[in-house]
């Protein structure tokens, strides 16, 4: 099994259920308001460590109650959080309204994300790894400087360019793999033929991954879709706990965990390596025209 040190953002969402997405200007009624642990980096660590890996998350909280809510479920999921800072102030904040099809709007306030550091203990955690999975939520000279120090010790570097930036050339070199989405894709088109690896994540349809040994797609999983928040993360953080297998299992493995993923409310609801072999061995059975 993959070793996984995640640098990156955690953040406290409050997410707002409602029918339609209010217009500019508009007031609309929500049917429920929940509170749990969220941001990019945290949710893809969660992944990664319910997906089975050895997963070490590097991050920063504030000194508020937000601090014990968002980490509380990263610990229960066995993530390693020695090397969380605790700073003054406030910890990452997420307002995310959900719509009745499962889509999403965000608005993220990155709080003590901006304080995560790349410091000797991380170091040496991304050299004792196998994979260094990487967002764009925290300041890119931090992400920047993980890539280096990944680098250095030939630790694989994956990317996930979100929510999606400029990038330096350095970075770009210094990345092994990108996961992106369509949107992310037509955004970072002049830098994605410079990275060895592109997992494109298609939504309904499924994803695809280029690499050295060519192309592997996974298909469209169907599930019955309640919120799409945090899809993303898990099929990133999935990805990486599977990297130790061949491209085309590890993408079906990433492909099936954002799906479960969607099938819940919350970003943080990334299925348990059993629920994702329950959930592919049931469609394994169903004949192919149902696929
Ligand atoms: O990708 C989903 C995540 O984006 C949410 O959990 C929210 O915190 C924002 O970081």
């Amino acid at each position: 099994m993959t070793s996984v040190v995640v640098v990156g953002s955690v953040n406290l969402d409050a997410v707002t259920v409602c029918e339609r997405f209010p217009a500019p200007g508009e007031t609309v009624a929500g049917r429920s308001v929940s509170f749990g642990q969220g941001g990019k980096g945290a949710n893809a660590a969660r992944a990664a460590a319910r997906a089975g890996a050895r997963t070490v998350f590097v991050g920063a909280v504030g000194d508020d109650a937000a601090a014990e809510t968002v980490l509380a479920p990263l610990a229960a999921a066995s993530v390693d959080l020695s090397l969380v800072a605790r700073t003054r102030g406030s910890t990452g904040f997420a307002n995310v309204t959900v719509d009745a099809s499962g889509e999403n709007h965000i608005v993220v306030v990155p709080g003590a994300n901006d304080a995560v550091t790349v410091d000797d203990g991380a170091r040496r955690a991304i050299a004792d790894a196998d994979v260094l999975l990487l967002q764009l939520e925290i300041p890119q000279p931090v992400v920047l400087e993980a890539a280096r120090a990944a680098r250095e010790a030939g630790t694989v570097v994956l990317l996930n360019p979100s929510p999606v930036a400029p990038l330096p050339d350095e970075l770009v070199d210094l990345v092994d793999a990108v996961i992106v989405n369509r949107a992310e894709a037509r955004a970072l088109a002049d830098i994605l033929g410079r990275v060895p690896r592109v997992v494109t994540t298609l939504g309904p349809d499924g994803a695809r991954a280029t690499g050295p040994e060519g192309e592997c797609t996974s298909p469209g999983l169907p599930v019955q879709v309640v919120d799409t928040t945090g899809a993303g993360d898990a099929f990133t953080g999935a990805l990486a706990a599977n990297w130790h297998l061949p491209p085309s299992e590890r993408l079906l493995r990433a492909n099936a965990a954002g799906a479960l993923t969607a099938t819940a409310p919350g970003a943080s609801a990334a299925p348990s390596v059993q629920q994702v072999e329950a959930f592919l061995a049931t469609r394994a059975a169903q004949p192919p025209h149902a696929l």
